[in-house]
């Protein structure tokens, strides 16, 4: 069912999930064997599993599909009467605090394509695990009284139009595992407390979030962390070491970042994906990558990297794709040289490699060469407002 390679972290996610799923499953053919059972004495309308939970959370759906102005696959519009557990994407269970009442645990209008926003009332759900709401046009800001889903598991939010800044109300949901904000339009800096939370998995790529990795990143136990296509800046803080023992995808794609990469890198052993492609990193390559022994994917293509391309890193025992094209290193050690004779996907062009096609010129390489790189100079500050010197060639060099 699910590979046995695949993260750890990630495989408890999922069949927590699936036990979720199958739970709710389970309980909604108990249902309706109940309801069959005691259809003969028990009216249709005094359905026992009415109470007093299902009543708040029918007046939250209610005010939800208030503010709902488009929904082209007309998810809510069975959204009416008291039958909650009914409703198109709304999930019931047993309520953990009480396992003889029914209540609202999960909702799924993923890809609904719906157009609205998130009331208020939506704080009387507060006995759901799951909301999923992947794929659709809802905008505007999260409102606080999520605080009160004090049960929440997994938020995925990704791929709407949410904005403001990063929606604080998230870290102060104890049971949250799984967190997606991804494709959306949050802004400003990520708060240092999101890397501190027992999250499994951090999607927060591609939104206009505006700050280097914070310096304390003790107790995350993320798992994957997707920083893409946001405008980080400044340089990469050694403190990512402090992932080690749970990163193992760390996606950093077009974050705006410069420096070199600091040799702290190698100790994130369970990294199996690294990519810092599209950045302006610059310098060599730390040796230390060369102790990522799980590493599959190495993407640093597109950055300023110069320097040699270590043989040991080429060694690495599961990379199966090596991605270092537009940058400018001069030479590939050993095996660097022919990565495809060992069955690794490589790309190696446009660098200022002799021999090999595809390079750059001559004055771009040399232009290069002028300005030798001193990876002491890019200071990282540590307490969260990481800074790079000016990156303009001027000064320095
Ligand atoms: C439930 O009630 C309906 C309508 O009154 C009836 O047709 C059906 O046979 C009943 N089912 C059971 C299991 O009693
Ligand atoms: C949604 O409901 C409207 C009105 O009942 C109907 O015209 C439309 O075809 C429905 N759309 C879908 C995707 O079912
Ligand atoms: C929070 O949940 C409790 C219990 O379900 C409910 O009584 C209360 O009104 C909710 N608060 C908000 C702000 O929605
Ligand atoms: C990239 O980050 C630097 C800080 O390192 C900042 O000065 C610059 O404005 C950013 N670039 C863009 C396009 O925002
Ligand atoms: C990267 O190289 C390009 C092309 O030579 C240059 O224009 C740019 O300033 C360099 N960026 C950094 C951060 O060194
Ligand atoms: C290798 O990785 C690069 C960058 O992620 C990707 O574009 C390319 O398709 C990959 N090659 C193979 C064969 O998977
Ligand atoms: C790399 O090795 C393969 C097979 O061993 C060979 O076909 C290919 O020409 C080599 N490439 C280069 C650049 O030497």
């Amino acid at each position: 069912m699910v590979s046995s390679s695949s993260s750890s972290s990630m495989t408890t996610t999922a069949l927590t999930l699936l036990v979720l799923l199958l739970s709710l499953c389970y309980l909604s053919d108990k249902l309706l064997a109940g309801s069959d059972a005691s259809n003969s004495t028990t009216p249709n309308h005094l359905h026992h599993f009415m109470n007093q939970r299902l009543h708040q959370a029918y007046f939250a759906l209610q005010a939800w599909k208030h503010v709902i102005y488009y929904d082209p696959k007309n998810f809510t519009s069975n959204w009416i009467g008291p039958f909650v557990c009914d409703y198109t994407g709304v999930y019931c269970a047993n309520s953990p605090s009480d396992p003889s009442i029914q209540v609202v645990a999960g909702i799924d209008l993923n890809h609904a394509g719906i157009t609205g926003f998130l009331p208020d009332d939506l704080g009387l759900l507060s006995d759901l695990a799951l909301l999923h709401l992947n794929s659709n046009q809802f905008y505007g800001f999260l409102p606080s009284s999520l605080a009160n889903l004090t049960l929440l598991f997994e938020l995925d939010l990704s791929n709407n139009r949410f904005e403001g800044r990063f929606p604080s109300v998230v870290l102060s949901l104890p049971f949250l595992k799984f967190l997606d904000l991804r494709f959306n339009e949050f802004e400003g800096p990520l708060p240092p407390e999101l890397f501190n939370r027992d999250l499994d998995a951090i999607f927060v790529n591609n939104n206009r979030f505006t700050s280097v990795l914070p310096s304390n990143l003790g107790g995350s136990k993320a798992s994957v962390v997707v920083f893409a296509n946001n405008n980080l800046g400044g340089c990469l803080s050694p403190s990512i070491s402090k992932l080690a023992n749970s990163l193992e995808e760390l996606l950093l794609i077009n974050t705006n970042l410069s420096g070199c990469l600091p040799p702290e890198i190698g100790l994130l052993y369970k990294l199996r994906v690294l990519d810092v492609s599209f950045n302006q990193f610059v310098g060599p390559i730390p040796h230390s990558v060369a102790d990522l022994f799980q590493l599959e994917q190495l993407n640093l293509a597109h950055n300023n990297f110069s320097g040699t391309v270590p043989a040991d890193i080429c060694a690495l025992p599961k990379l199966a794709n090596f991605t270092f094209s537009y940058n400018f290193f001069c030479e590939e050690e050993g095996l660097c040289w022919n990565l495809t004779s060992k069955g690794i996907a490589s790309d190696d062009r446009q660098n200022c490699l002799p021999e090999k096609p595809f390079q750059r010129t001559k004055e771009e390489c040399d232009a290069d060469l002028e300005h030798p790189v001193e990876c002491l100079d890019y200071h990282c500050s540590i307490g969260g407002g990481g800074q790079s010197p000016s990156p303009a060639p001027s000064g320095h060099y």
